[in-house]
C-alpha cells in the first residue's frame, strides 16, 4: 500500500507492464525518429567530451538511442560501471572509453532486439576503435529490478548509470534497492530519468503509449525523493533538469495539467549513518584540485555546488562526505572532520538552483 502511495509501482501486473515495454522498444520503435514525444530525447548542447566520445560510437547504436539525459560523467577512469536498461548501448560505449582499459562496463537490458544491436560492435569497438587488448564492456540480459540475478554481485559497482529507464519499471523500489546493494561504499547512482509534478492516475500509468514514451510511469518527484531515502540514498542531489514538451495533442489532452521533467540525479552510497537527513555544520570546507579531465577550472557536484579549482568552499557534513569519501575523493581535499558540531548548516538560496531550466531544483540537503 505504501509503495502504491509513493507511485513506486504501476498496477496491472509486473509481467504485463514489462511485456508492453519490451514490445515498444523491441518492435514498435525502430529508431529514435519513431518517438511521439520528446521525453526519450536528449536536448542539444552536449558537452564537448561527450561529442568527442560519440564520434567513435557506431551509427546503428546511436540511431537506436532513446535516452533523456547524459549520465556519463568524466573522471571515471578505472571504475566498474553498471548501466540499467542499456538499450542499444550508447552510454555503455561512451563509458567504455571513459573508464579506460582498467575499468569495466556492464549493460543490463531485458529486450533481445536491443541487446543484439548493443552486442554487435563490442569486439570491434573495444579492440580496434579504442585499441584495448581485452573487451572492457559486456551486455547481459536481465531485469533492472533484480540485477543480482543478472550476475551483478553486491558491492561490486562503483558507478551505476541509467538513461530514461527507471520510469518504465513497475517496481521502482526494487530497482533502487538493487542498485544500492550493488554499489560499493563510496559508489554512486548517477542517472537521468523522467519525473512528474504530481501523482498520475493509475489508468494513465499503464497506458502502453504513455508508458513506452516514458511519461506514464514517471514518478511524482517528491515521492521519488522519499523512495530514495527509504532505501538508504538519504540525500538525493539534482545535477540538471529541463521541462519535457508533449507536442502530441491527444497525449496533451490525456495528461491535462501534469508537467514532466527530465532530471539527472546523483545518489551517493556511503557507510550507514554518514549521510544525514539535514545539512549539518561541522565547520568543514572542500577544495577542488582541478584534476577531473575536461574540468580544469571548476567542477559541479550538483546544481548548487560549483567548486572553483583551489578555492575553499564551506560545506555541510553530507557534501563533505560526497566529495571526500566517494569515488570523487581523489579530486578533492576536504578539511575538518565531524568531531565538533556547529548546528544546522546555513544553506541560503542558490541562484544556480533557481535557474535549472524549470525543473525542481536542489537536493534534500544543500
Ligand atoms: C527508453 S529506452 C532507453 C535505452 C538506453 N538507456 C538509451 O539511452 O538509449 C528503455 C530501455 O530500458 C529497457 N527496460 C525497460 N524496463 C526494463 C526492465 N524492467 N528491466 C530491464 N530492462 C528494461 C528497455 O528494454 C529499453 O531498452
Amino acid at each position: 500500500m505504501m509503495d502504491t502511495l509513493l507511485g513506486a509501482t504501476i498496477e496491472g501486473g509486473d509481467d504485463l507492464i514489462k511485456k508492453s515495454v519490451e514490445q515498444y522498444y523491441g518492435e514498435t520503435l525502430t529508431t529514435s525518429a519513431d518517438l511521439k514525444t520528446s521525453a526519450c530525447c536528449t536536448p542539444g548542447g552536449l558537452p564537448t567530451y561527450l561529442k568527442k566520445c560519440l564520434r567513435l560510437v557506431p551509427d546503428e547504436i546511436k540511431a537506436k538511442y532513446y535516452g533523456c539525459g547524459s549520465p556519463t560523467p568524466q573522471g571515471i577512469e578505472g571504475l566498474r560501471v553498471l548501466d540499467l536498461g542499456s538499450g542499444s548501448g550508447r552510454d555503455c560505449y561512451v563509458a567504455a572509453s571513459l573508464v579506460g582499459e582498467k575499468g569495466f562496463v556492464t549493460g543490463v537490458d531485458m529486450t533481445d532486439n536491443q541487446l543484439d544491436v548493443a552486442r554487435k560492435y563490442v569486439d570491434e569497438y573495444c579492440k580496434q576503435t579504442l585499441g584495448y587488448k581485452e573487451n572492457n564492456m559486456k551486455f547481459v540480459k536481465g531485469e533492472i529490478e533484480n540485477v543480482k540475478q543478472a550476475g551483478v554481485e553486491n558491492g561490486t559497482i562503483d558507478l551505476a548509470i541509467s538513461n530514461c529507464v527507471v520510469n518504465l519499471s513497475p517496481d521502482k523500489k526494487a530497482v533502487l534497492q538493487g542498485v544500492y546493494d550493488a554499489l560499493a561504499d563510496g559508489g554512486e547512482f548517477y542517472f537521468s530519468d523522467v519525473y512528474c509534478d504530481r501523482r498520475l492516475d493509475q489508468e494513465l500509468r499503464k497506458d502502453p503509449v504513455l508508458l513506452g514514451e516514458c511519461l506514464g510511469g514517471a514518478m511524482y518527484v517528491e515521492d521519488f525523493k522519499r523512495l530514495c531515502v527509504s532505501v538508504g540514498f538519504t540525500d538525493p542531489r539534482v545535477l540538471e533538469g529541463h521541462v519535457i514538451e508533449v507536442k502530441d495533442e491527444k497525449l496533451q489532452e490525456l495528461l491535462g495539467e501534469a508537467t514532466f521533467y527530465s532530471i539527472t540525479y546523483r545518489l551517493f552510497k556511503l557507510p550507514a549513518g554518514r549521510l544525514e537527513t539535514l545539512c549539518e555544520d561541522y565547520g568543514q570546507y572542500a577544495v577542488y584540485k582541478g584534476t577531473i579531465e575536461g574540468n580544469p577550472n571548476a567542477y559541479s557536484l550538483d546544481d548548487h555546488h560549483r567548486l572553483e579549482t583551489g578555492k575553499p568552499m564551506l560545506v555541510c557534513g553530507n557534501t563533505g562526505s560526497m566529495l571526500g569519501e566517494t569515488w570523487l575523493g581523489k579530486h578533492f581535499d576536504v578539511v575538518g572532520d565531524r568531531s565538533k558540531h556547529y548546528g544546522l548548516f546555513d544553506c541560503g538560496p542558490s541562484p544556480v538552483a533557481a535557474s535549472s531550466g524549470g525543473a525542481p531544483a536542489g537536493g534534500a540537503c544543500c
